[in-house]
């Protein structure tokens, strides 16, 4: 019997050049899957293209309110910002792709799955951690990290086989995106001395080039997830792309910063996040009106450990599920509205509100009809600097001659 493969496959020529490559090198049949997680491209055209290149079979799966709400919106709850600064848009996209594999891979019989990953990035961990842990059984073939092909053995290759040539291959950088944002890798990008030129960005217009105007947005949040943007109740998929236009147009969503990627490697990354950027600040400025101090610090230490569990390929590692009871458990009262200035480039909360919100103007008020009796506050400074002002009379006193006899 002819084996099958399942292949993720995204219509690039990289993917293309292995739907070939698979089907010459284990005389098999592929079956190719491409999901639409919002990367707005040509579904039908792939899949022609897959066909095309002698896919048996090819599904087409439009995944993008699940990946909206069963990983954006864990990450915006969690404000998942990998080191800080980068919002895990393509490592979210991977364990939903490797679930889907193997759903395909199950229901065709197919002994084996197929990326078109690097050995050195994150991505091939993210898919085989997940599709090992789904699918025991099922082999991964990964043949990019085994063939080493160069880029122009790759247009050969492609060249004999009838793949067509993208229009745009001359063009140095790799590209991933969906609804949570863009990354571009490669070419000058990899001098992380030299600013990224203009001709990378797609989503989101140079801050110079920013209507001289700025723009106000209102994101009502229910449980920690945006449901409305400027007062219109919108689905989970067109409110994050309205956002991402309404952002992107006033320069707002570049990121560039030096990741450290999983294997080790520090890289240069750049990436496009308008909606994300946004929507995280404002979510973290509403849990700072609405949840307690306390809970403001553990949460900050747990977002940070979510974030990179996620980004590491963890997605399916059990702790990350504990983490989100506790996270989901302070978000139920995350609700109301947060209010953002948009201007060239830049974004500031400058307004937030919430029916739940722990601010009380009658004590934070400097007037004088503050129900705050500030005389209680003699008594709670003398016992909070207890300790410190003990210690530092105590080690003056002995000044040099400590533990001496
Ligand atoms: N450095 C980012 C990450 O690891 C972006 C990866 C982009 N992947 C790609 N296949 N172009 O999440």
């Amino acid at each position: 019997m002819t084996r099958k493969i399942v292949l993720a496959y995204s219509g690039g020529l990289d993917t293309s050049v292995l739907l070939k490559w698979l089907q010459q090198k284990y005389d098999a049949d592929i079956i190719t899957v491409t999901l639409d997680v919002g990367q707005q491209e040509d579904l039908e055209k792939i899949e022609e293209k897959a066909k095309d290149l002698g896919a048996l079979k090819h599904y087409s799966i439009d995944a993008k309110e699940e990946f909206a709400e069963k990983f954006i919106f864990p990450a915006i709850k969690a404000n998942a910002l990998y080191e800080d600064k980068y919002p895990v848009s393509t490592a979210l996209s991977r364990p939903l792709i490797a679930e889907k594999l193997v759903e395909v891979a199950k229901k065709e019989k197919a002994d084996a799955v197929a990326h078109g990953c690097s050995g050195k990035g994150n991505d091939q961990v993210r898919f085989e951690v997940s599709v090992k842990a789904l699918a025991p059984d099922i082999e991964v073939i990964a043949p990019v990290r085994e063939w080493n092909m160069t880029r122009d053995a790759e247009i050969k290759f492609a060249k004999e086989n009838n793949i067509p040539i993208p229009v745009d291959v001359d063009k140095p950088y790799s590209v991933d995106q969906n609804l949570w944002g863009r990354s571009i890798e490669c070419g000058v990008l990899e001098h992380p001395e030299i600013e990224p030129p203009e001709e990378v960005y797609e989503w989101t217009v140079s801050p110079e080039k920013a209507p001289n105007t700025p723009e106000y947005v209102t994101i009502k949040f229910e449980h920690g997830v945006p449901v409305s943007l400027n007062g219109d109740e919108m689905k989970s998929v067109d409110l994050i792309w309205s956002l991402n236009n309404i952002a992107g147009k006033h320069g707002v969503g570049r990121i560039d910063h030096i990741e450290d990627r999983l294997i080790g490697i520090k890289s240069r990354e750049v990436y496009e996040c308008p909606a994300a950027t946004v929507i995280i600040d404002a979510h973290k400025d509403l849990e700072k009106l609405i949840l307690t101090r306390h809970e403001l610090l553990f949460k900050h230490e747990v977002d940070a450990l979510w974030s990179t569990l996620v980004y590491n390929g963890l997605w399916i590692e059990p702790l990350r599920k504990d983490l989100d009871a506790f996270i989901d458990a302070t978000q139920q009262y995350v609700c109301g509205k947060v209010r953002i200035k948009l201007y060239k480039g830049g974004l500031r909360v400058v307004g937030r509100s919430s029916p739940l919100s722990l601010y009380d103007l009658n004590l934070a008020t400097y007037n004088i009809e503050s129900r705050f009796d500030q005389s209680s506050s003699k008594g709670f400074i003398e016992l909070w600097g207890l300790p410190t002002r003990m210690a530092n009379v105590l080690r003056k006193l002995g000044e040099n001659t400590y533990c001496q006899k």
